[in-house]
């Protein structure tokens, strides 16, 4: 544990970015056989950059309730590939159209457009495949095991993030409407970046009422999220974030600015931030990587 007071939230996020991006390395072998040109797809993407968010939350979750980092890994990675795959299938041509991710190509311009939307579908079948693997989670209860994957699974498909998404797209140049970019927010970001930080309280053997706190800080900031993203759109550096900007307005994308303006939009997102950390009360220092990680998602650069 670090001395109080000392947190250095850049160390904390390369050291953990490393143990995952290292993890995943093992878990995701080389491309070889009849399939190598999918499972080079799938590479390519997963290790084009990203911050690895939701797998350090997920870490970040269990290291609150004293939980090991080890038994978490797997899963950590799991949601990276999930998360992977919704970046690969939200760039395709028929859902936002988008040639830049993660500061490349997108998959479908270097893959084309059926093996892009297959190693969307590898990646998904693959975190699965992560979660069960008995030789990686044998110092989990199976019990524990199945609920966060029963989580997961949940906050990934038609109740969560594949719900928001069609949302999203179903939404574009209609009227604008608060609970309904709420709505599509909380879905389809916010609640896999919930399942990552409630995931890791659950694997970490939290108590209820712990598992709960961190639950209502992963929806804060599962939605201020998102709305940073919208304000990176039109705020942000395109070479900073390895993605295009202006891109929502071009599309008619109902969005917070869209909504409810950049003034309002800023408030609202720290706001959730301070309710987020408010969430933590009941954890000592064991929470402040998750405290300043609610920061680092408003001030973040990309
Ligand atoms: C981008 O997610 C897509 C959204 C849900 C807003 P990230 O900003 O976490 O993307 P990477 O993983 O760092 O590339
Ligand atoms: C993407 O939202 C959410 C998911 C991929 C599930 P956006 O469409 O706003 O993400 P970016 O801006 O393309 O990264
Ligand atoms: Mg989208
Ligand atoms: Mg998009
Ligand atoms: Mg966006």
């Amino acid at each position: 544990m670090r001395n109080k007071g000392k947190f250095d939230l850049k160390f904390y996020l390369s050291e953990k970015k490393a143990i995952v991006d290292r993890a995943l390395e093992t878990y995701i072998p080389e491309p070889e056989g009849s399939a190598s040109d999918l499972i080079k797809a799938m590479k390519y993407s997963l290790f084009a950059g990203g911050k690895r968010l939701r797998p350090i939350l997920c870490l970040a979750g269990t290291e609150a309730v004293g939980g090991t980092e080890t038994d978490c890994l797997p899963v950590a990675c799991a949601l990276e590939l999930i998360h992977t795959y919704s970046l690969i299938h939200d760039d395709l041509p028929m859902m936002d159209n988008d040639d830049l991710r993660r500061g490349k190509p997108t998959s479908h311009k270097v893959f084309g457009e059926a093996v892009a939307l297959l190693a969307g579908d590898g990646l998904l079948t693959e975190a699965f495949n992560l979660m069960t693997r008995t030789d990686l989670t044998k110092d989990v209860a199976p019990l524990v095991m199945l609920k966060v994957i029963s989580l997961i699974s949940h906050a990934s498909g038609y109740n969560g993030m594949v719900g928001g998404q069609v949302v999203d797209i179903q939404s574009e140049k209609k009227p604008l409407d608060f609970p309904l970019v709420e709505f599509i927010h909380t879905h389809k970001t916010g609640a896999l970046i919930t399942a990552s930080v409630t995931s890791g309280a659950m694997l970490g053997r939290g108590d209820e009422s712990q598992v709960r706190a961190i639950t209502s800080y992963g929806r804060k900031i599962g939605l201020a999220f998102q709305v940073s993203d919208d304000i990176l759109d039109i705020e942000g550096d395109s070479n900073i974030m390895g993605k295009k900007v202006g891109a929502d307005q071009e599309k008619g994308k109902i969005t917070y600015p869209s909504v409810l303006g950049l003034e309002k939009s800023k408030e609202i997102q720290s706001e959730l931030v301070e309710e987020a950390i408010e969430s933590l009360r009941i954890f000592d220092y064991a929470a402040e990587p998750l405290r300043r990680i609610a920061l680092y998602i408003i001030e973040r650069k990309k």
